[in-house]
């Protein structure tokens, strides 16, 4: 079994999965890191060079590698779960947890780093409040398991997710 996490940028999700994946005793993938290295680029630099597309399409790539294998916590850009084909190719082998996180949150984690293409507007609380409207419900709707982690730290997401772990992977 596999563990993907989901969810909107400034969720935890790179946090929480290297600590889950540490827990668990399973590889640790985080997909905009793996493109990254692949690429040679940053995430910034692929979407001003090549455009958004070419990132999809090198997430894409990469989930294809990634579904034929087993025991890793892969934490997943917050666009991921949009393409319903990435869903596809992961879920049978995975159970996909989605990290909620408040608009308020998510600004709070994201201010002051511009390592995000789409949070570099002048208006970042109208572009959060207007993309997680449209991919709340996607990350819901795709999910086996949701935890809302506002008012909890990375470890306390992590504790969630493992008691469930166990359940599905005794
Ligand atoms: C994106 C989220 C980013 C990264 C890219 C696009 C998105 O990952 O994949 O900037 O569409 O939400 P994080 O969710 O890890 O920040």
């Amino acid at each position: 079994m596999n563990i993907v996490l989901i969810g909107f940028m400034g969720a935890g999700k790179t946090t929480v999965g290297r600590m889950l994946a540490d827990r668990l005793g399973y590889a640790f993938v985080d997909m905009d890191e793996e493109i990254e290295r692949a690429t040679g680029l940053s995430v910034n630099r692929i979407f001003e060079t090549c455009g958004e597309a070419a990132f999809r399409e090198r997430e894409t790539a990469l989930t294809a590698r990634l579904a034929g294998r087993d025991r890793q916590v892969v934490s997943c850009g917050g666009g991921w779960a949009l393409n319903p084909g990435n869903v596809a190719r992961m879920e049978d082998s995975s159970k996909l947890v989605y990290l909620k996180a408040s608009p308020d949150t998510i600004l709070r984690r994201t201010g002051g780093d511009s390592s995000r293409p789409l949070l570099n507007v002048s208006n970042r609380e109208d572009r959060v409040v207007s993309l997680l409207g449209t991919r709340a419900p996607v990350y819901l709707s795709v999910a086996d398991l949701v935890v809302d982690t506002d008012d909890i730290t990375p470890e306390q997401v992590s504790e969630k997710i493992l008691e469930e772990a166990e359940k599905w992977a005794p």
